[in-house]
């Protein structure tokens, strides 16, 4: 049998092999909200043209209607002899309708209802994930204003390098997620343009009004090219690297977390609600979301290489090679919502071992600079004269076993004499960082600043 949709110029139908290949509906599926939109919009548009009847829109308007709720209900049937989405709710129309349904893919082919059908289902994804990050950016908000005062050692290397604060520290994330949120909703400005009525490639003859199906579709306006919308995917490869960038900060935030709840660190505990156990080893608690956090970032950059790699080679206009465009947007889509809610109730509901940070800023020389930089303030000793003094100062502290400021007087004037009392005074972390007060730094004062700026962004939106 040939096949229904397209047979009319074939004498042998299509193999097994063939259909199986073909057959998108398994995840096109998906789009089948977007596709029903899409097809009642334009059937209005072709009435008001009088490209069909009124009559015919009205069918073809209830009958769309009601395989919305039987989709919705039934799920969507995978006949792969209909090949997509557009195709089965075409054939179910017209067991619904009879003729009527003939009339809807007028003007229209499945190439532009594809990249209509898909950019709506992009731009939601988009909305989706902007929302999920403003959460994220108010739990991190939240954290850094209950820990403006608390103190961490600040690292380069990951080796000790100044003391930090642990508000400054989630501060730094909400920096990164801005910038992500920023990334998608430029994506949203740049994708908004509705691809329906570019057709197969060329156009059409009919006398469509494709501002009308735009701003129906809430589109901010028609496609400028037919030939570039039909096989246009950057709205898709905007989306997938913008879900790159924030997977990564997500992963870079999971692994410092990681770090942070290991024994040896005890930073943080993370929630039980958001770790596992060892089937074998009792005391075990594991970061299993903050690692799978961490290997979903993978997965969507290499979602994102998979659209790249696809798209390279192709001419104009549309290639059956662009079917495959929409597992890996879907799939990064789905990693990337788990990721965000992961990481939203990792910073939200862990607890900071405060006491232990602090510990741990003291023990690593983190105020090393600040002696130098003292050296260099009250005593006019060069920089470099300085920082090998401050060498002597670390190594004797560390053949004691103890902090920087643990030294006496008496120590430290015998590795230089030029040393006074009042070295005492800069040498705590929290005289470090109260002195790292510039625009941006570390200082809590500095960290309430950023609060509240980050808050002020936070309610503009
Ligand atoms: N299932 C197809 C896809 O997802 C729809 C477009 C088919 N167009 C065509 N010319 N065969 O890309």
């Amino acid at each position: 049998v040939s096949n229904k949709m397209w047979g009319g110029r074939f004498a042998e139908g299509p193999s097994a092999i063939m259909r199986e290949i073909n057959a998108s509906i398994p995840f096109d599926k998906a789009l089948w909200r977007q596709d029903i939109t899409a097809s009642r919009a334009h059937a209005a548009m072709l009435a008001a043209q009088g490209i069909i009847t009124e009559e015919d829109a009205a069918t073809i308007d209830g009958g769309l209607d009601r395989i919305a709720e039987e989709y919705e209900r039934d799920g969507v049937p995978e006949d792969w002899d209909l090949e997509d989405i557009h195709m089965t709710t075409e054939a179910r129309l017209g067991a619904l309708v009879g003729p009527a349904a003939g009339r809807l893919h007028t003007a229209r082919s499945r190439n532009d209802q594809v990249a209509t059908d898909f950019r709506m289902w992009v731009r939601d994804a988009i909305d989706q994930a902007i929302a999920g990050l403003h959460a994220l950016q108010h739990a991190l908000v939240a954290r850094a204003e209950e820990h403006a005062d608390s103190i961490m050692p600040g690292f380069t290397h990951l080796q000790t390098a100044q003391p930090v604060t642990l508000g400054h520290h989630l501060l730094a994330y909400y920096e990164m997620i801005a910038r992500d949120v920023s990334r998608f909703s430029d994506a949203r400005v740049r994708m908004n343009e509705s691809p329906l009525g570019s057709a197969a490639l060329a156009g059409t003859g009919f006398p469509i009004d494709r501002d009308a199906t735009a701003s129906a579709l809430g589109f901010d306006r028609p496609t400028a090219n037919s030939l570039d919308a039909v096989s246009d995917r950057d709205f898709a490869l905007d989306y997938l690297m913008a879900a790159s960038q924030c997977a990564l900060h997500l992963s870079r935030l999971a692994e410092e977390m990681i770090i942070w709840a290991s024994q040896p660190f005890g930073f943080i505990r993370m929630p039980d609600t958001l770790s596992t156990g060892s089937s074998i080893m009792p005391q075990k608690k594991n970061p299993d979301a903050a690692e799978l956090v961490r290997g979903h970032a993978g997965r969507v950059i290499g979602c994102t290489t998979a659209l790249m790699i696809t798209m390279k080679g192709l001419p104009l206009a549309y290639s059956k090679d662009m079917q495959d465009d929409k597992p890996p947007v879907f799939e990064a889509a789905s990693l990337l919502g788990l990721s965000i809610a992961a990481m939203t109730g990792m910073v939200a509901d862990s607890t900071f071992n405060t006491d232990r940070m602090r510990q741990a800023a003291e023990l690593g020389y983190a105020t090393a600079t600040d002696l130098a930089d003292w050296l260099v303030r009250e005593a006019d000793i060069p920089f470099r004269e300085a920082h090998h003094i401050t060498g002597a100062a670390v190594k004797l502290a560390e053949q004691r076993g103890v902090a920087l400021d643990q030294l006496s007087l008496d120590d430290l004037t015998e590795i230089d004499s030029r040393i006074g009392e009042r070295v005492f005074d800069a040498l705590s972390v929290d005289a470090s960082v109260a002195s790292r007060a510039s625009y941006g730094g570390t200082a809590p004062e500095q960290v309430r600043a950023q609060v509240k700026r980050a808050k002020a962004r936070l309610a503009e939106k």
